[in-house]
């Protein structure tokens, strides 16, 4: 496994593994690698020859207020965890070698990436689909690996990969969860023993929605409305959204945002009607 952090050298080395023939695979995260980021790691490597995964907590997609400086660093355990499961490269870049005076050039992906965490987090996905385009452009892989766990973040780069022509295809993986529920990330790391325990609220409303769904609801109204509710009935919790987007064959997607004390947590599902 190699660690590498200046941009030069990433290329380098991934031209001559493409050079000979490899298929590599990208895992684009932002480190305080957990199980969830793990099984991107895995599934990229059953299927491609070379593994790069970037970690990179990127300040383009982190509002003024938010956590950038508070997000969990750990790069000698990430490497460690990385190269277990599978990496063939870590490549974790300074902010100056990413962003060398700034960025003028910035990529928006209209609609999609302008309702929920977009409505809510300004910018937000601006700041990943600039990062993501950029780590596309200077890795170059086939596959690409996103989870589901940010559902909106993947219809984005997808969105993002077609629209700009990128030779890359987009590979789902489903969302690791604890035992309870609660959707493994970074960010559970913030939370207390009391939060923790009030957490798993976001993944009951999702599973209230869903059984209204598998009883035939389809509406975004009242889908909408009992997952607040389930939100709501946690004192912890305060709610940021809780949305239905009914799709094709009787599929929704149900989308919930919440924060728990001051830490924000977002989880999604699919349901699909009978
Ligand atoms: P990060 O939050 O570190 O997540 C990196 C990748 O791991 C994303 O594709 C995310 O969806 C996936 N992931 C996180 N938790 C997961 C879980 N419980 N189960 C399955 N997959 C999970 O998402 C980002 O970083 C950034 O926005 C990034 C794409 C790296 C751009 O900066």
């Amino acid at each position: 496994m190699h660690l590498i952090d200046m941009i030069p050298a990433l290329r380098e080395a991934l031209d001559d593994e493409r050079a000979r023939g490899l298929l590599v695979g990208l895992v684009a995260t932002m480190g305080a690698l957990h199980e969830g980021h793990l099984s991107l790691i895995r599934r990229a490597a059953a299927e491609c020859d070379v593994v790069a995964v970037t970690i990179f907590v990127n300040p383009l997609q982190f509002g003024p207020a938010e956590d950038l400086a508070a997000y969990p660093r750990r790069l000698d355990d990430d490497t460690t965890l990385a190269g277990a499961a599978g990496a063939s490269y870590v490549f974790a870049p300074s902010v100056e070698e990413m962003f060398p005076g700034g960025t003028l050039t910035t990529v928006h992906v209209a609609e999609v990436g302008d309702t929920r965490e977009g409505a809510v987090r300004p910018g937000h996905f601006d700041g990943v689909a600039t990062v993501v385009a950029k780590l596309f452009a200077l890795a170059g892989p086939c596959r690409a690996y996103f989870g589901e766990k940010d559902h909106q973040q993947l219809e984005v780069v997808r969105r993002l990969a077609a629209d700009l022509s990128f030779p890359v295809r987009i590979v789902a993986c489903p969302t690791v969860r604890e035992a309870d529920g609660l959707a493994l990330s970074s960010r559970n790391a913030y939370l207390s023993p009391a939060e923790r325990a009030a957490a798993p609220v976001l993944h009951r409303a999702l599973l209230a929605g869903q059984a209204l769904v598998g009883r035939g609801v389809t509406e975004p109204a009242p889908l909408g409305a009992a997952m607040s509710t389930v939100v709501g009935s946690e004192p912890a919790a305060r709610l940021d959204y809780a949305e239905a987007v009914p799709g094709a064959d009787g599929r929704v997607r149900l989308y919930v945002a919440a924060r728990i004390g001051t830490t924000r947590l977002i989880d999604n599902l699919e349901a699909t009607a009978p």
